[in-house]
């Protein structure tokens, strides 16, 4: 186990006091904290070598342009994809989905149908519907349980030889859910229908092998796991990738631009129109080497004590429902108390220092489900401590005091 004392020591923000308050930080699940290694690469950015990539033959532009390129092998490393052109880098997990549901409107056709999960946040759902409004294709859910995993069998009923696309989160956002992902994606393959998995609450915590799950698309975004705003990333197999069309016409993306007729790059320049987001892409470099030499494994198995330790003690307080109950989740807890709303708590525990999201998480449909109208959601990472669960817990208490 790693000491959790030196890991702090890596995060400059979480020596601030918010409101008069030492910060307790429990909003992993929105965005992660900033190691000042990735903090200082993007300064080394500006300061040393800031240049437009692939363009110049100039020493800056060389310089950028083998530091981006270096941070998406790391990236293909990390993921183990195939090749590292199989790595897309995009501004985030939203904009990697949308240019999958953009691609997949012009190869799918009225009657064909696609699945989704009814755990996904609204960022794998609006997309979608969009794309079905355009094309006539027939959007169908896999139903959720009340302890907040999916209902399996529904799904293997729901996939027949008319389903082309199946798309879910690895992990929800709202609920901390696991999914099972690896039985999602063989069951479709067996009706020839492609999957994508969104792995944005997943990523900080699992390491995914996209070769090994064999899944055709994997998204994530770079905040959730110490590195930049504004930088995702897309795998997608070479075959996937081929076949569908570029996402955005620009600079960058092309092979040969006439009026008469424009080609296209290979990949990944074909989805990457436009000057990218340089620095934060070696940042998501950075902060890719700075989780693996901590290890996901170890980041897990404490987030797990974390998990088991705050569920206990909240357990205890009188009123308390917890909503996403499976043996198989990460460190997010998602609770409201008796009638008490969540934005209340928020708000009392934001002037005791603790940081909470409240609302609906972006996940509607899983309010709709439970009938309420959001949750208080604390959630967790791997340089929190017992110490600020206890401070949690007590502030907790003291709200619901002054609620009730
Ligand atoms: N998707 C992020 C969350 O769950 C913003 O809070």
């Amino acid at each position: 186990m790693f000491s959790v004392n030196e890991i702090r020591k890596d995060f400059p923000i979480l020596e601030r006091h918010v409101n008069g308050k030492p910060l307790v930080y429990f909003d992993n699940a929105a965005t992660s904290q900033t190691p000042q290694i990735v903090i200082d690469s993007i300064v080394d950015y500006y300061s040393n070598y800031n240049a437009n990539i692939h363009r110049g033959v100039h020493s800056l532009s060389q310089e950028a342009t083998d530091k981006y390129e270096n941070a998406r092998i790391k990236i293909q490393k990390h993921f183990n994809a195939k090749e590292a052109y199989e790595i897309i880098f995009t501004s985030g997990t939203t904009h990697s989905i949308n240019i999958i549901a953009s691609g997949f409107s012009s190869l799918l056709n009225k009657g064909d149908e696609i699945i989704v999960s009814a755990l996904e946040h609204h960022s794998n759902i609006v997309p979608w519907q969009m794309l079905c409004e355009k094309t006539g294709t027939l959007l169908k859910v896999i139903p959720m349980k009340l302890d907040g995993t999916l209902d399996m069998k529904t799904y293997h009923n729901l996939l027949n030889e008319k389903t082309k696309l199946v798309f879910c989160n690895h992990v929800s956002n709202a609920l901390g859910t696991i999914n099972p992902i690896k039985e999602i994606i063989d069951a479709a393959h067996k009706v020839n229908a492609a999957v994508l998995i969104d792995g944005a609450q997943a990523t900080p915590h699992i390491k995914p092998d996209v070769q090994e799950l064999d899944v055709d698309f994997y998204v994530a975004s770079a905040h959730k796991l110490c590195g930049p705003t504004g930088q995702g990333m897309l795998y997608g197999k070479t075959a996937w990738l081929e076949k569908l069309p570029p996402y955005q016409g620009g600079g960058e993306m092309i092979a040969t631009v006439s009026f008469e007729k424009t080609t296209y790059a290979g990949l990944p320049h074909k989805f990457e129109a436009g000057t990218p987001n340089i620095c934060g892409g070696i940042a998501f470099g950075t902060a890719i080497d700075y989780m693996n030499a901590i290890g996901f494994n170890k980041i897990a198995a404490y987030e797990n004590e974390l998990l088991e330790y705050a569920t206990k003690q909240l357990l205890e307080i009188s009123g308390i429902k917890i909503y996403g109950t499976s043996k198989n989740k990460t460190a997010v807890i998602s609770f409201n108390i008796d009638v008490v709303h969540p934005y209340d708590i928020g708000a009392i525990l934001d002037k005791l220092g603790v940081a909470v999201r409240t609302g609906h998480h972006c996940a509607q449909p899983i309010m709709d489900f439970y009938q309420i109208p959001g949750t208080v959601r604390a959630s967790f990472s791997f340089y929190n401590t017992k110490a600020e669960i206890d401070i949690f817990i007590n502030s907790l208490k003291k709200a619901i005091q002054m609620l009730t």
